[in-house]
């Protein structure tokens, strides 16, 4: 029986798009693929751009939803931004404008989090996000800014809308640790460091994604990077004038799992960003037993590159994740434990409590979604166990609870099942991965 990939949408109210992905039975292939750039540097690429000397092209951005809502953002503060190509040019600014309607963040966490850090003590705006966005917390960046003077508020219990004020004088540099392992609150903290007086020290007893620390270097901001500690007096930054962003290593990561788990498969990632405060699934994708092989090494921008070959095929173990790494593969886990419900033996992810505060609660709907192909998986208070090794059972669609990594998650255990999906709302992939549908095709349909 044929079962074509197609995407088909209906509007099912007058508001909302619900779009539901079918995906045909996979097959082994060899391939090559290009994915979209890295979503995380294409939001810092924007926003530091955007207050930077000069003229700044972005090469390869990451143009799904959530960068588009940082793209959007800027304009409504008064930032020149355009779209030419496979480009964005990002015209820098050292006034930025206040923005009389709400700013919408959609889906995308980053944008908020590190739009407060950018416009704190600069503009008057009010920023605001879905449904999902309306649920995730605020106050971890809330409370530092309003430490380093800014005047800013959170709605109930900490969530959006954010609303910002002009404090009328600068904000000043802290020493302050941070609370959670988060990107999102150390970068928050750097753009507003940039136009504190003083300095700002982050003290981060764990590592997460440098991507902010690198490109502020390579702009020409004063940053020190210790291992725990980073310092940063407020700088001008310098455009580089060209950009380049390189491919997106989560969005990368889904294909390359869902190639591990089928048998003949043969899968080639083109310059894929390989930073390790990112790549950390890769090492432990190689502990359960998969053919990683990685070639072209080289770095771009300031970042770290290389294209990532995968053979699919060999047996497969579980393994239990070392807590120290769970910031450096935070957004893989539903990946990850998809795998693991291909791999004989427990795979266990503790001390990822953070899970709980993405787009969905993704410890109740990984777990969720492993049981409705029949695996052996619990829920633990911060992290998952599952017990793989056993023929999985696909169901005729799932639901991914707005959550785009859910979404990519249901087509690697169907790749594993050897089965047709249909996955419902399947429209939030599109926040990270534009083009997931046309990508999946050539690779596994
Ligand atoms: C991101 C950081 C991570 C990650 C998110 C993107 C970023 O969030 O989960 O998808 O671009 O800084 P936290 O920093 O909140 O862990």
């Amino acid at each position: 029986m044929l079962y074509p990939l197609q995407v088909s949408a209906t509007r099912a109210t007058q508001t909302a798009l619900v779009a539901s992905l079918r995906l045909g039975p996979p097959k082994a292939r060899q391939t090559t693929v290009d994915v979209p750039g890295d979503k995380s540097i294409s939001h810092r690429a924007l926003l530091l751009s955007a207050v930077a000397d000069g003229t700044t092209v972005v090469i390869n951005p990451n143009r799904g939803a959530d960068v588009m809502a940082t793209l959007n953002a800027l304009r409504r503060v008064g930032v020149r931004v355009s779209k030419r190509g496979d480009t964005f040019i990002v015209a820098g600014s050292h006034t930025l404008h206040d923005s009389q309607a709400p700013i919408d963040c959609g889906n995308s966490g980053t944008t908020m989090r590190l739009l407060m850090g950018l416009l704190a003590g600069r503009v008057n705006a009010k920023l605001d996000g879905d449904a999902s966005l309306r649920r995730r917390p605020m106050e971890r960046v809330a409370a530092p800014l309003r430490a380093m003077g800014a005047n800013i508020k959170t709605s109930r219990r900490g969530k959006p809308p954010v609303t910002l004020q002009h404090a009328g004088k600068p904000l000043r540099g802290i020493t302050y640790e941070l609370p959670v392992a988060s990107a999102q609150v150390k970068s928050a903290l750097l753009l507003a460091g940039l136009q504190a007086s003083g300095r700002t020290t982050l003290i981060c007893r764990d590592q997460t994604r440098d991507h902010t620390e690198r490109m502020l270097k390579l702009m020409g901001a004063a940053i020190t990077v210790g291992s725990r500690r980073i310092l940063l007096r407020p700088s001008a930054l310098r455009s580089p004038a060209r950009l380049y962003v390189p491919g997106d290593f989560s969005a990368a990561f889904y294909l390359m799992a869902a190639a591990a788990v089928m048998p003949g498969s043969q899968l080639r990632l083109r310059m894929v960003g390989v930073n390790v405060t990112r790549s950390a699934a890769l090492d432990v994708l190689k502990a359960m037993g998969a053919r990683v092989h990685i070639t072209n090494r080289r770095e771009r921008s300031g970042e770290p590159t290389a294209d990532v070959v995968i053979k699919g095929g060999a047996p497969l173990r579980g393994v239990t994740v070392d807590k120290s790494l769970v910031p450096n593969l935070i957004d893989e886990i539903p990946a990850l434990c998809a795998v693991a419900a291909a791999a004989k033996g427990a795979f266990r992810v503790c001390g990822a409590a953070e899970l709980k505060l993405k787009e969905s609660n993704r410890i109740a709907t990984t777990v969720a979604l492993l049981k409705s192909f029949v695996v052996d998986a619990r829920s633990l208070p911060d992290g998952i166990i599952v017990r793989g090794g056993r023929s999985l059972h696909a169901p005729r669609s799932v639901a991914t609870h707005g959550d785009h990594r859910i979404g990519m998650a249901a087509a690697i255990l169907a790749t594993a099942a050897r089965a047709p999906i249909v996955i419902e709302d399947a429209q939030c992939i599109a926040t990270s991965f534009p083009g997931f549908a046309g990508i999946w095709r050539e690779t596994f349909g």
